[in-house]
């Protein structure tokens, strides 16, 4: 049971997604409020999308890896999807039932955004896929790490990535950006914009305010 839940969904603990463009800094911000929520006796899991169990990273290396065209936009959503399922039937579902907080890295409004708004993917068949593979499934908080697309590829890039996504080009990731701050502008109880063009120090404290009085408030 996650103690001190807010949400109508009680009878879980709270799930919790990060998404964003490319090189925002999602990684180190899951890993600095999993840190915050273990020092308050909060039994916490972190995991990613694509991946998360074996067989979801499996096709997680599909995905991320080969040349730009290598899938068709829809067989690439369906591949997404089918990772996906996997990591919330064998691994998400039973953490939150256990009364495991989870911070994913990515799910499903990355679908939605990079095969959707960015790729041309029909919204319609998205949501037709994620209602058979996610069970009812919705994010109770979704913080958007907002950086300009040219700022966080060459993050990645410095970092050393070079996959295929980054290789997309400049249009497709200013439509990843646009599209998720457009999400942010339309569902405001749910997902929440933060400025990731600061300091480490200032994305965490935002971020940490955002679940306090979002998700703790009768805690702290
Ligand atoms: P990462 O770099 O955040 O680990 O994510 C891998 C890439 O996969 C990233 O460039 C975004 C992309 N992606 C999609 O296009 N659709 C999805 O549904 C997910 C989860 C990721």
């Amino acid at each position: 049971m996650g103690a001190g839940l807010l949400s109508p969904t009680a009878r879980r603990a709270p799930f919790i997604t990060f998404e964003g463009g490319e090189g925002g800094g999602k990684t180190t911000q899951i890993a600095r409020l999993a840190e915050t929520l273990r020092a308050r006796n909060i039994a916490v899991e972190t995991t990613r999308e694509p991946g998360g169990t074996d067989g979801a990273e499996l096709i997680r290396d599909l995905l991320v890896h080969g040349p730009t065209d290598r899938w068709l936009p829809l067989t690439e959503t369906m591949l997404h999807v089918a990772a996906r399922h996997e990591h919330v039937a064998r691994r998400i579902r039973p953490a939150l039932e256990q009364g495991r907080w989870v911070l994913c890295d990515r799910f499903l409004d990355s679908t939605r955004i990079y095969q959707g708004v960015a790729a041309g993917v029909a919204m319609e068949t998205i949501d037709a896929l994620h209602r058979l593979a996610l069970d009812g499934l919705v994010p109770d908080l979704t913080l958007i790490l907002d950086l300009a697309s040219e700022a966080g590829l060459s993050r990645r890039a410095r970092a050393g990535g070079a996959e295929r996504y980054e290789r997309m080009g400049a249009a497709f990731h200013q439509r990843v950006r646009d599209g998720f701050r457009a999400l942010a502008e339309s569902q405001p109880e749910r997902c929440v914009l933060i400025d990731a063009n600061r300091s480490k120090e200032q994305v965490a404290a935002d971020i940490w305010l955002t679940v306090r009085t979002r998700l703790l408030r009768d805690r702290t």
